[in-house]
């Protein structure tokens, strides 16, 4: 799973964890490991420590560090239940979803399996099923909430590249569907997934009950309409040509990216028949990693590597957009995504271990180099 969240981390450190390691370190979560496996590395590199004390240390660390491999391995793992498939993995529901009909409509199918299968991080998907799982939905109506979100997000992608928009040849690592195909076949492979999210929403597979199903329905037409993704797009070809400040970006970011971000997590609640008042951690955690998430595609954008990010970069600078980078600088943007990721975590304070991968994908969406 090449583009799979996490796929880039490495700790440096493989061999197999001490015996002798302390079995307080079990108890320990993510963050407090790493935590104090920096406090550790530090120690070590100061110099000042006697021989006895990097012995006791360099254990200690040895086995937190295996302690952290753990829980990302089993963090990893529950992604890889995600189910629709990253880069190059088959993507079964997708494949179901999405069957090519023996008719002359085949095209159309074919021009949304060529966007929607085969690449992409389904962070949306993943943030769906992570928040479903804190209140133990069942996966299989998750997962149809996930290919909702997934389906709408790819629906402005390949907008997005058309050339009247962004003008890009190349999408997670293929050509881009009017690339591939062509225009209108790329405008109508749009406009179907978009109607096929609600319709996948509203089916009563997705929820036994019609009021979970309609509070879906209304929530992602929020989002993706002209007070959520289009008008945030909106917002974003304004940006070329507009002297716009810090909190207008910022507004527009959180149309553009955070709308459906925070969709997906509040989808989640939303099955669990959580009440809008119950959900207000997991919408701040949204907000603050749906920022995050953009600061990291707007620094990507300028420092990344095209064949990682399977797109074309350098286009927000050539563009003249004002971005979260060009209004604050490189440094600043990345520091300020450090203190969104920190923040998301502090909004998940009241929940526990169950919050594990929402904590991890969170760290992600700024580590990230894709
Ligand atoms: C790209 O989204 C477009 C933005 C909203 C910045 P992703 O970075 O999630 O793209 P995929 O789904 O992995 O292709
Ligand atoms: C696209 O933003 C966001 C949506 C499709 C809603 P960008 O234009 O910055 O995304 P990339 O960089 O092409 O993925
Ligand atoms: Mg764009
Ligand atoms: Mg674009
Ligand atoms: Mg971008």
């Amino acid at each position: 799973m090449t583009a799979a969240p996490f796929a880039g981390q490495s700790w440096g450190m493989t061999d197999t964890p001490d015996t002798a390691a302390a079995a307080d370190i079990a108890a320990l979560s993510f963050e407090a490991a790493m935590g104090e496996l920096e406090t550790i590395v530090r120690r070590l590199e100061s110099g000042d420590v006697s021989l006895e004390e990097s012995v006791a240390l360099y254990e200690r660390g040895h086995a937190l560090r295996a302690h952290c491999e753990a829980r990302l391995a089993a963090a990893q793992a529950r992604i890889e239940q995600v189910g629709l498939g990253a880069a190059g993995q088959p993507a079964a529901l997708f494949d179901r979803l999405l069957a090519v009909p023996q008719d002359p409509r085949a095209r159309l199918y074919e021009a949304m399996r060529h966007a929607a299968i085969g690449g992409g991080k389904r962070l949306r998907p993943l943030l769906v099923c992570a928040a479903a799982d804190l209140f133990h939905v069942d996966r299989q109506l998750s997962l149809r909430v996930g290919a909702a979100v997934e389906a709408m997000h790819v629906y402005s992608l390949i907008h997005d590249d058309l050339p009247c928009m962004d003008d890009d040849d190349l999408r997670r690592g293929k050509p881009t569907v009017h690339k591939a195909f062509d225009d209108a076949t790329a405008v109508l492979a749009g406009d179907s997934l978009h109607a096929l999210a609600f319709e996948w929403l509203i089916d009563p597979a997705t929820h036994a009950d019609p009021f979970v199903r309609s509070e879906l329905v209304r929530e992602l037409a929020l989002a993706a309409g002209p007070a959520g993704m289009a008008g945030g797009q909106m917002m974003d070809l304004m940006a070329e040509t507009s002297n716009f400040d810090l909190p207008t970006v910022t507004r527009l970011q959180q149309l553009k990216t955070g709308a459906l971000i925070g969709f997906s997590v509040e989808a989640g609640a939303i099955l669990a028949r959580i009440p809008a008042e119950g959900r207000r951690p997991l919408r701040g955690y949204a907000r603050d990693i749906g920022l995050a998430f953009q600061i990291a595609d707007d620094i990507m954008d300028v420092e990344g590597d095209e064949a990682l990010a399977g797109k074309a970069l350098h286009k927000d600078a050539d563009a003249g957009k004002a971005t979260f980078v060009t209004l604050m600088g490189i440094d600043r943007a990345r520091e300020q995504a450090g203190l969104l990721v920190d923040q998301a975590i502090a909004h998940l304070a009241g929940f526990g271990e169950e919050a594990a991968l929402l904590r991890a994908i969170a760290r992600f969406v700024v580590e990230r180099d894709r």
